[in-house]
């Protein structure tokens, strides 16, 4: 079994638009393996979310290869794929996407309702277990609106863990956060990092970027790995 968690190779990506053809993604290879901490830095509109919307098989490329988790995702059904977004994929949002008028505990239910493998007798430690790494055991019951900012995204990414997926995918985590809030996601994030888990966020933060071991820029479509002396000069 390979190591890596995510494996593209020569990924394009481009849409058809009334003002031309736009080619979003040129030529991508990126390999992301267990336990590492990535970043990928750009500024707006060079593709990140594009590239984050395949890697978390809400879209799919026009070219090249893609095996997450050692599946070629392109031998897949609609069905399969969903099953194997759900069980190895976490997403975390920069707008946060809890639903609004349903409680902390409700919200992170719901992937676990779309898990096959997971009994409905094994929900609650879940959620308790999820809520209590994220720090935020005594809020169960609220709603989102009842909830700071840097709570919703810490019940974000509670929600992101419960199936225990093999990656985080992180699309501007602390895009809508103040700096304080910011620093308590971007410590969870590394924290679990160091427990093990697996990291992938896009941002066009440097100080995010500077929490991750290794960071790719993303420059008009195409990505290439930063040297240290480029990832320090970034940061
Ligand atoms: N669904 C879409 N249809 C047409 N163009 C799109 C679509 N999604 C993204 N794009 C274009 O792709 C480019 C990259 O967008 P995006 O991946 O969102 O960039 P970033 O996340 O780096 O800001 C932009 O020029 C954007 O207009
Ligand atoms: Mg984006």
């Amino acid at each position: 079994m390979s190591k890596a968690v995510i494996k593209l190779t020569d990924l394009n990506k481009s849409f058809s638009h009334r003002a031309g053809n736009n080619h979003v993604l040129k030529q991508i290879n990126l390999q992301v393996d267990v336990g590492e901490m990535v970043a990928i830095l750009g500024q707006s509109g060079s593709g990140k979310s594009t590239l984050l919307s395949i890697l978390g098989l809400l879209d799919v490329a026009d070219s090249g290869c893609y095996y997450l988790c050692n599946h070629d995702v392109k031998s897949l059904s609609a069905y399969q794929l969903s099953q194997l977004r759900n069980q190895h994929v976490g997403w975390v949002f920069q707008n946060f996407n809890l639903i609004a008028d349903m409680t902390v505990s409700e919200n992170l239910m719901v992937p676990l309702r779309f898990n096959d493998a997971i009994k409905a007798s094994e929900y609650a430690n879940r959620v308790a277990d999820v809520l209590s790494k994220v720090g935020l055991s005594d809020r169960c019951s609220f709603y989102p609106d009842e909830l700071s900012g840097g709570q919703q995204q810490r019940v974000a990414i509670a929600r992101a863990l419960i199936c225990q997926p093999d990656i985080l995918l992180c699309d501007e985590p602390t895009g809508n956060l103040d700096s304080t809030n910011s620093r308590k996601v971007m410590d969870l994030l590394c924290d679990l990092h160091k427990e093990g888990r697996t990291v992938l966020i896009i941002t066009h933060d440097s100080t995010v970027a500077a929490c991750c071991q290794k960071a790719y820029s993303m420059v008009d479509g195409k990505l290439q790995l930063m040297s240290e002396q480029e990832f320090k000069y970034a940061v």
